[in-house]
């Protein structure tokens, strides 16, 4: 094959059809090296380029796809070494539709996960990725998810046809050629084919956004710990370390070798004498994941402090002190832009002020960005995520509600200290939320192990624009896992019931709920940084079983127990009402979680059943049951 070095850089080579890939002296593995070829026969591309993750070649791909009219520079002063991309209309979020769990067995992928005969799909998907990559380049992308060479890490190789997917990739993951050097032949890597299922004919000039306008496909096999993914070139549907292999194939891993891959964020929290408390937080899509993690505390909290490990998803593996351990595989933030304003979320602000990638804000007149949310008042003219003349006026929105930010973790103000600890952090506490305008209280803690299971299977979540969906519908969203967990969501509910088993001491579970809403629809709790008042009671539950009091659900604060100083017109009243729980509206909640039963009832663990019965058991026995102490 192959080979002259491409006159631009000694990283790119032609490929010359009908001979074999020459591998760089880095590529030693033999398995890695007959898929790269199996992959190169297949896809027919006109190059290959092997990525090592340096940051010159990151900036030479940047200045390629400025030059394909994929990236536009931002202004240098405004936005130092930062993009704007914009992706085709059809091509803006992930298509759960669209996501396939291809097991060997229907049963194994269970209900919540379309299937497909896995030699079925293996067939479609070498129609479609046959000659796929012709007149393009075929990126070789070798990344680690995890720290470099620790033992909780895991490896993956992302063959791709785009130069976005190249540097999202370099920010999101540890990416480049020093992950060759962890590969030896023992090691394992999660195979991961990506394109954008757009092959160019000779002299056909590329659009700025590739992608198939009929034909996608994001496929899971998990016995084969493999990903092929076709169509699409947007967020988790291309940057395969993400939610495809951290979450859909890794909860596979997970089961099998005792551990817990979940879509949580990790934060530390700091009291003023010191003493930090680490907890993992699950929350649907587009809850405000990456506000939490990055929260600050109110003026009046001094000496308080919260740090983020991660912004996502954890990697929770028992440690030999009988905490639980967890670590973020990623390197980087993929963050949800609209909405992200220096009061809502002053650490992501400063983190995205440089180096980041933009894809679908709007434009503005000098040169930087904006969304929805940023400031108070729109600029008078912006060119939108669409790259249409956008006025305040136009009834048109500037930014997709699902625009994003791409941003290495380490220019976080708020990063921990420990983020990249190889042992990962110890984990106290688990929180659980949803978006839910009624129903949920603002916080309660459950009585054990099992009661935190139970409601995080039952967690409930209004949609937002992150998954194509009805917009303010409540699905069900199981640990925030629905659209992630590889394999029968009933089995996931019984891998986290043993797994509790083990551990001498497990983490207390918290359900918060930040999106409580009166009749009006007026917020009844302001969140963002006032959120650390609930964290407070949450690490004084943890560290000391500070106050509260016991009613039907769980465990809950009384307003004495909340440290009110510097919101002090937040009286009682609007605290109870916050935390009410309606025993109407709840027997109705519990009832509705038969319709998530039914659908799993196969593999159903006999004891979520058992905390259902124990719930409605006490719902029926109270007149007005809940806000009483015993
Ligand atoms: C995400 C999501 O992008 O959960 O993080 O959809
Ligand atoms: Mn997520």
């Amino acid at each position: 094959m192959a080979i002259a070095a491409h006159p631009s850089t000694a990283r790119e080579f032609e490929v010359v059809p009908g001979t074999p890939v020459q591998f760089p002296l880095e590529v030693r593995h033999q398995k890695l090296q007959s898929w790269i070829q199996d992959m190169v026969s297949l896809c027919k591309p006109d190059r290959i380029h092997w990525c090592d993750g340096s940051q010159e070649e990151y900036d030479d791909l940047c200045q390629l796809l400025v030059e394909n009219g994929t990236f536009i520079r931002l202004n240098e002063t405004l936005r130092p070494n930062s993009f704007l991309a914009r992706s085709n209309p059809n091509d803006v979020a992930r298509m759960e539709d669209r996501t396939f769990v291809c097991s060997l067995s229907k049963t194994e992928a269970g209900p919540t996960n379309n299937w497909v005969d896995p030699r079925e799909m293996h067939k479609t998907l070498n129609g479609l990725f046959d000659g796929c990559m012709r007149g393009r380049t075929m990126y070789v992308i070798p990344f680690s998810m995890g720290p470099l060479g620790s033992s909780i890490s895991y490896i993956g190789v992302e063959l791709s046809d785009s130069a976005y997917v190249a540097v999202n990739m370099r920010i999101m993951t540890r990416m480049g050629s020093a992950v060759y050097d962890v590969l030896d032949e023992d090691n394992q890597f999660v195979p991961c084919m990506h394109s954008v299922g757009v092959p160019l004919e000779p002299g056909q000039t590329d659009v700025p956004w590739p992608c198939s306008q009929d034909e996608k496909y994001i496929v899971h096999f998990p016995e084969e710990r493999s990903i092929w993914s076709y169509g699409s070139g947007y967020g988790g549907n291309a940057l395969l370390g993400k939610k495809c292999f951290a979450l859909r194939i890794a909860s596979n891993i997970a089961r099998d070798e005792g551990w817990l891959a979940e879509h949580m964020l990790i934060m530390g929290v700091e009291s003023p004498d010191g003493e930090k408390t680490y907890l993992a937080a699950a929350f649907p899509s587009a809850c405000g994941k990456t506000n939490f993690a990055m929260l600050v505390p109110p003026e009046s909290f001094k000496g308080w402090k919260v740090t983020t490990v991660g912004d996502d998803i954890a990697w929770i593996k028992p440690g030999k002190d009988g905490n639980l351990h967890a670590i973020n595989p990623e390197a980087g933030f993929f963050g949800v832009a609209p909405g992200t304003n220096a009061k809502t979320n002053p650490n992501a602000t400063a983190t995205i002020a440089r180096n980041t990638i933009f894809t679908n804000v709007a434009l503005t007149d000098d040169g930087d960005v904006w969304w929805e949310g940023l400031t108070s008042t729109p600029p008078a003219h912006l060119i939108d995520w669409q790259g249409k003349d956008w006025t305040p006026d136009c009834g048109r929105k500037a930014a997709h509600p699902n625009s994003r930010f791409t941003v290495p973790a380490s220019q976080c103000p708020s990063i921990d200290s420990e983020w990249e600890n190889p042992e990962g952090v110890p984990i106290k506490a688990l929180i659980f939320g949803g978006r839910r305008s009624g129903v949920a209280p603002l916080v309660f803690q459950s009585f054990n192990w099992v009661y935190g299971v139970y409601f995080a299977a039952t967690l409930g979540s209004e949609m937002t624009a992150a998954a194509a969906g009805n917009i303010g519908e409540v699905r069900r969203d199981p640990f925030a896992m629905l659209p992630f967990c590889g394999y029968h969501m009933a089995s996931y509910f019984n891998h986290w019931l043993r797994f509790g088993r083990h551990i001498p001491d497990p983490p207390r579970i918290f359900v918060v709920n930040w999106f409580r809403k009166d009749e009006d629809g007026n917020y009844l709790w302001p969140g963002f940084g006032e959120n650390m008042r609930i964290l407070k009671w949450i690490v004084g539950r943890v560290r000391t079983q500070a106050a509260g009091k016991e009613t039907k659900l769980g465990r809950v604060p009384v307003y004495n127990d909340i440290d009110w100083t510097g919101m002090e017109d937040f009286t009682e009243e609007d605290f109870n009402q916050v935390m009410s729980i309606d025993p109407e509206v709840w027997k109705q909640e519990i009832l509705s979680h038969e319709a998530l039963f039914i659908k799993l009832y196969d593999r159903m663990p006999k004891e979520l059943m058992a905390v259902r019965e124990l719930l409605l058991s006490s719902l029926f026995s109270y007149e007005k049951w809940l806000n009483k102490s015993e």
